[in-house]
């Protein structure tokens, strides 16, 4: 057998809600965008939501936005995709790297805190694989220090802190719509927003920092001469990823519910693996399960990159767990010393989940997965 590390979940309508953008002639960023973001913000309980090309422009987006700039610094967690920090980078500022909770992988609030310094402009708490940060410790340090709180959630559309979505919590919070991520628009992102003036702004931002949208040009008899009050960017999204993206968001109940039920098979099978470690789940927290990543324990006769090696052989595909940045050659001058990041780096790999998983797929990967690590401890 051959099993899938991970695929959309696309039902087969896709196709012609896109060939229909297509037929109206209009396909870069216009009414479906529109339609999306609306759709959108009700779905994550914000004010506001503006669509980008990606998370990694939309973090790009909201950091500048909220007026991080050179000389500034932003915590964030090095355990996590190097586009968190990447984004930091790009408007200037330095990233600043604070360990991790070793049970949740999130970013600890307490090493957060003591990492502030006063050149911090901002706190960026990751949603780790879709499990919700502890956003209760990051809102009061935030508003004890006078930092900016901006969550990268890249892999959380759909996640619940103690019963509040992700997305209505903080001034900027955003999204991945990636393949890899819970639902997608092959490519594309969304910066949630509580303030409707900073929605704007953004907005504006987002399409060369113009003040009209050709969507408000094109809908007038008048003539209007558009201006540039600031430099801007060019994030938009296609009409065709809304398109495609309004399909998915029908989608989404179904799809978290068949990885929660996946990510609760795996756990059971897991929980009785003595070597393997299944993820911590915070009672605060409805995660969405983007990814089930288990953590291979001391007691496991077998290395973390060795097991991987034998389950690819057996046809099942893995990845290693969440990268640690500040290892990274692009983030070389780090110094810091993150313990818990380094062992979660270095012992997690990640199972195949997706949607479509079938039991029998699944019941094979957990076969192959007990196999190696028990036949090889007897
Ligand atoms: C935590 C995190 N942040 C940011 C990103 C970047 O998302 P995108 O590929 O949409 O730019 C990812 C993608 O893997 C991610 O996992």
């Amino acid at each position: 057998m051959r099993v899938q590390f991970a695929r959309p979940y696309l039902t087969g309508d896709e196709g012609d809600a896109v060939a229909a953008v297509i037929a109206t002639g209009w396909v870069s960023q216009g009414p479906k965008v529109q339609a999306f973001e609306a759709a959108f913000a009700e779905l994550v309980g914000a004010p506001e939501a503006v669509a980008t090309t990606s998370c990694t422009t939309a973090l790009h987006l909201a950091l500048h936005a909220a007026g991080v700039g050179p000389g500034d610094e932003v915590i964030v967690p090095s355990l996590s995709f190097v586009a968190t920090a990447n984004s930091v980078l790009h408007c200037g500022a330095t990233p600043v790297f604070a360990d991790i909770d070793p049970l949740t992988y999130n970013l600890d609030p307490v090493a957060a805190e003591q990492a502030i310094t006063t050149r911090t402009k901002a706190i960026m708490p990751v949603h780790q694989v879709g499990l919700p940060a502890d956003m209760d410790a990051f809102a009061e340090i935030a508003q004890r220090h006078g930092l900016v709180v901006v969550e990268d959630a890249a892999c959380a559309i759909g996640a619940r802190y103690k019963g509040q979505p992700i997305g209505s919590l903080s001034p900027l919070t955003c999204f991945s719509l990636h393949p890899r991520k819970v639902i997608t628009t092959g490519e594309g992102g969304m910066i949630a927003i509580r303030d409707p003036k900073l929605a704007e702004r953004i907005r504006r931002l987002r399409q060369h920092g113009m003040s009209v949208s050709d969507l408000a040009r094109h809908s007038t008899e008048k003539v209007i001469i558009e201006s540039y009050p600031e430099p801007g960017f060019n994030y938009r999204m296609t009409d065709m990823q809304a398109a495609l993206g309004l399909c998915q968001l029908t989608v989404l109940d179904e799809v978290l519910e068949r990885r929660r039920r996946l990510a609760e098979r795996y756990t059971a099978a897991i929980d009785r693996i003595p070597s393997l470690e299944a993820p911590y789940s915070p009672a605060y927290a409805e995660r969405t399960w983007q990814s089930y990543c288990v953590r291979v324990g001391p007691r496991s006769p077998v290395g973390r990159t060795e097991l991987m090696e034998r389950l690819l052989a057996d046809g099942v595909p893995t990845r290693r767990g969440v990268m640690a940045i500040h290892h990274e050659t692009a983030y070389a001058g780090s110094t810091v010393e993150l313990p818990h990041t380094d062992a979660a780096a270095s012992d997690a790999l990640m199972l195949p989940l997706h949607p479509g998983l079938t039991f029998d797929e699944q019941d094979y990967v957990i076969d192959r997965l007990t196999r190696h690590v028990i036949a090889q401890a007897a």
